[in-house]
């Protein structure tokens, strides 16, 4: 261990190459529950040099092996968050986790991967690709990129089929608030979707209407209304639901699958009800917080606690949270993210007097796999294949990545969680091990708690320890045109019914 530092109250992180454990290449999990998203057995799992070699019961190896007894404990892929935002500067301030500290903290949370927004430079996608490049080069485990598209011209159109193409990136991002900031207009969603289906990359969609959030805005600050719950109060669910409305037409008009980010509302998972009904691909991600807390948050009589709980969409009143597990439980929504966008609470006093001024965004990337356990799992809306899926698996399909990340397979990634059913988990921001000096979980417990991480095949959390390396993380490249494509060309004709040659008429006789 080259450098140690206290992050936490309970425990820290070492860096540099690390003695015992973390370093052993080979790894066995003996006597767990082996849970995949389509079968669960009890059984052994076997990791030589970061690849799962073999899963089955009653494995033997010699004694140059780690052996971890799991015995009445799940044995799960990692999770993999769909959502985050590590070291983003978003309109007023700089996030306060980098992708070291904020994937440190996934780990101890059970999440060996995540897929990270990169946001262009001044509209240039390879700027902004290469600056997050450099930015991840700290990472601790592996990570893929998304990219916004927050501008058009043949420049941006160029450079997606170039992130397609030679960058690893099959996602793209495009804001509908946001107003003179991110947000693009119908006319450039149009036109982005109809080139994320010619790539085979998926278009993904903020979905507010941020032109009304706007007017909305000044008509809080005419009303005095400058503290958080104006933030909250001008953006009604209502809004979500137009804009997710809106962006499904929009993707059923051009026939391509799309991915609503962050489903906060019933009004938007509706919306998302009502498409995938009739047959359309549309992918609702709801979020942690979205999940688990309701909006009496940013109506706290403290700034610090209402600014804390500040993001877009708005995290709803009690009641959208238990729908959005329903939809979760029952496959109206697939799978579960972060929007990981954390600041400190110094960052979000920039807005004491102005709720606009509050940078938006809340933690989760560490909470997540326990708060998802705990809700979805320890409560009985779903069994631990179903969280397999939502946490794990339905990622690594969607981003196509799968079977070599989301399943615990012989010649899978060796990305293993062993959770304890009967343990319990507490969160804090006095113990989590990310950067901010609050977490909009405070206070939160559970059963449930992921004992050992396991990332690349090296045992990384274990005892209440984190030993992460930074660098140790790799860039995983997305391939395009994932399962959610296959077939697409087919359905054009249902899409497109108007399209098509036109009618043959008759020159009128005079
Ligand atoms: O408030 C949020 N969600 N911050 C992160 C940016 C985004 O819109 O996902
Ligand atoms: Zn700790
Ligand atoms: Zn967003
Ligand atoms: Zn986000």
């Amino acid at each position: 261990i080259t450098k140690s530092e206290q992050v936490s109250g309970v425990c820290s992180v070492a860096y540099g190459e690390s003695e015992g454990c973390s370093s052993s290449s080979k790894i066995l999990i003996k006597g767990g529950t082996v849970v995949n998203a389509h079968h669960q057995e009890v059984a052994d799992v076997y990791v030589e040099d970061g690849i799962i070699v073999s899963v089955q019961p009653n494995i033997n190896v010699g004694d140059d092996v780690k052996v971890i007894d799991a015995t009445g404990k799940y044995v799960m892929p990692g999770g993999i968050d769909p959502h985050t935002h590590l070291a983003t500067e978003f309109i007023v301030s700089e996030t306060v986790d980098d992708f070291f500290s904020g994937q440190a903290g996934a780990l101890a949370g059970g999440t060996t991967m995540n897929i990270n927004f990169v946001l262009p430079v001044d509209g240039s996608l390879t700027a902004g690709f290469e600056e997050f490049a450099e930015k991840a080069k700290t990472s601790c485990m592996d990570y893929g990129f998304h990219m916004a598209i927050t501008k058009w011209d043949e420049t941006v159109e160029k450079e997606m089929e170039i992130m397609v193409k030679e960058k690893g990136i099959n996602s793209f991002k495009f804001f509908l608030a946001y107003k003179e900031a991110l947000m693009i207009n119908d006319e450039l969603l149009v036109r982005g979707l109809k080139k994320c289906k010619s790539l085979g990359a998926l278009p993904m969609v903020h979905a507010e209407n941020g032109d009304a959030i706007a007017e909305a805005q000044l008509e809080m600050i005419d009303l005095g209304i400058t503290g958080p719950e104006g933030h909250a109060l001008s953006r009604p669910a209502v809004l979500e639901g137009e804009a997710t409305a809106r962006a499904i037409r929009l993707a059923a008009f051009v026939n391509t699958p799309i991915y609503v980010v962050h489903v906060m509302s019933i009004d938007a998972m509706e919306e998302i009800a009502k498409a995938r009904k009739a047959g359309q691909r549309v992918i609702g991600e709801p979020i942690a917080a979205g999940l688990v807390l309701n909006e009496s948050g940013i109506f706290d009589p403290s700034f610090t606690v209402a600014a804390m709980n500040l993001m877009s969409p708005p995290i709803r009143k009690a009641g959208h949270d238990k729908a959005l597990q329903g939809a979760l439980a029952t496959g109206v929504l697939q799978l579960v993210g972060t929007d990981h966008c954390s600041f400190n609470s110094t960052q979000k006093a920039l807005g004491i007097d102005d709720f606009r001024m509050v940078p938006n965004g809340v933690n989760g990337i560490e909470e997540r796999m326990h708060l998802v356990w705990n809700t979805m799992v320890e409560s009985g809306l779903i069994t631990p294949p179903d969280y397999v899926r939502i946490t794990s698996t339905e990622c690594a399909k969607i981003f196509n990545i799968y079977p070599r990340k989301g399943a615990i397979l012989a010649g899978s990634d060796a990305d293993i969680i062993i959770l304890n059913p009967k343990a319990s988990f507490e969160i804090s921001a006095a113990t989590h091990h990310t950067k901010s000096d609050t977490n909009v979980f405070e206070g939160q417990r559970g059963k449930g708690k992921v004992e050992v991480t396991i990332a690349g095949g090296k045992v990384v959390w274990e005892g209440g320890e984190l030993k992460v390396v930074p660098g140790s993380g790799r860039y995983i490249e997305l391939p395009p045109f994932s399962y959610l494509f296959d077939g697409i060309d087919k359905l054009d004709a249902k899409y497109k019914s108007s399209l098509g040659a036109p009618v043959q008429r008759f020159k009128a006789s005079t």
